[in-house]
């Protein structure tokens, strides 16, 4: 079906789903195993500890930017980035601003949210051993997590639930390199020495390594059905928030941040776009949304 090998230097290149089966990949011990251990991966928060400070501050209204900018200030790498987002072309203003303040009030509530969330995410997504997939997995999770939001807000859903199902659909792939990377003598051999087989390991069970570290996270329910089932939402009767993430990931891959191939489908005719309610016009207007809003 596809011209190209299934390695890590592929992914997001529309090589995924070719093995049906995940008995026929990967033995029960290997998967009990590698989520035991995305679990232990799973102990540590998604958010930083400034990080989640800062959440709790946004989430309350009585709490001013001004305390929240002193707390940003303890991170000097988080409150760096701060302000290079908000001098960057997507929230750039007339004049570039200079505090941290001024930073967030340009972000806005719901922008820093999604910058804490970003960045946290990019720390788990670098696979050391493997920079090239981890540019890629970036590049496309934040890409899918802005998609997400579009369409969750055109169809009236959460944007905020979508933009992080989006951002994490696809952690198990780098949680799962990490772990073929940290336990090569617990595990079978090949896995070490077949760069084909460890893909086409961690391609079967990324959807289970992330949900397991989605219910680590506390996300809610509908992100971690998201991540389970953002492949086959209609098969698995997944809910909406899987299948808001799987139209994300076609909408990218129609943009070619994705696939080698083009997608067989018209997208409109996919019966999960037209769940969405997401017809030839609305998906042309999702797209020149989209450009606007990726970096
Ligand atoms: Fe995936």
């Amino acid at each position: 079906m596809f011209n190209v090998s299934r390695t890590a230097a592929n992914y997001g290149n529309g090589v995924c789903d070719l093995f049906p089966d995940e008995e026929d990949v990967v033995s029960p011990e290997t998967r009990e195993l590698l989520l035991f251990h995305a679990g232990k991966v799973g102990e540590v928060p998604l958010l930083p500890t400034v990080a989640r400070e800062i959440m709790a501050m946004l989430g309350d209204p009585s709490v001013g930017m001004a305390r929240v900018a002193l707390s940003a200030r303890k991170d000097p790498a988080m409150a760096a980035n701060l302000l290079r987002v908000a001098n960057s072309a997507a929230f750039g203003g007339a004049a570039p601003v200079s505090s941290i303040r001024e930073a967030l009030v340009r972000i806005g509530i719901e922008g820093t949210k999604r910058f804490l969330y970003q960045t946290s995410t990019a720390r788990i997504l670098a696979v050391k051993a493997r920079p090239e997939l981890a540019a890629r997995l970036q590049e496309r999770s934040v890409a899918v997590a802005h998609a997400a939001a579009r369409i969750a807000q055109h169809h009236g859903s959460d944007p905020d639930t979508a933009f992080l199902a989006g951002l994490l659909h696809d952690v198990g792939w780098a949680v799962g390199y990490g772990l073929l990377a940290r336990l090569p003598s617990a595990l079978p051999p090949e896995l070490a020495t077949d760069e084909t087989r460890a893909f086409a390991t961690v391609d079967a069970l990324h959807t289970e390594i992330g949900a397991t570290l989605g219910r680590c996270w506390n996300l809610s329910p509908s992100a971690v059905d998201a991540i389970s089932g953002h492949h086959q939402p209609m098969e698995r009767h997944a809910g909406l928030m899987a299948h808001i993430v799987y139209a994300a990931t076609h909408v990218c891959d129609s943009m070619g941040i994705g696939p080698v191939e083009p997608p067989s489908l018209e997208l409109a005719d996919d019966p999960v776009m037209q769940r969405l309610r997401l017809d030839r016009t609305a998906l042309a207007q999702l797209r020149t949304a989209l450009k606007l809003d990726l970096p």
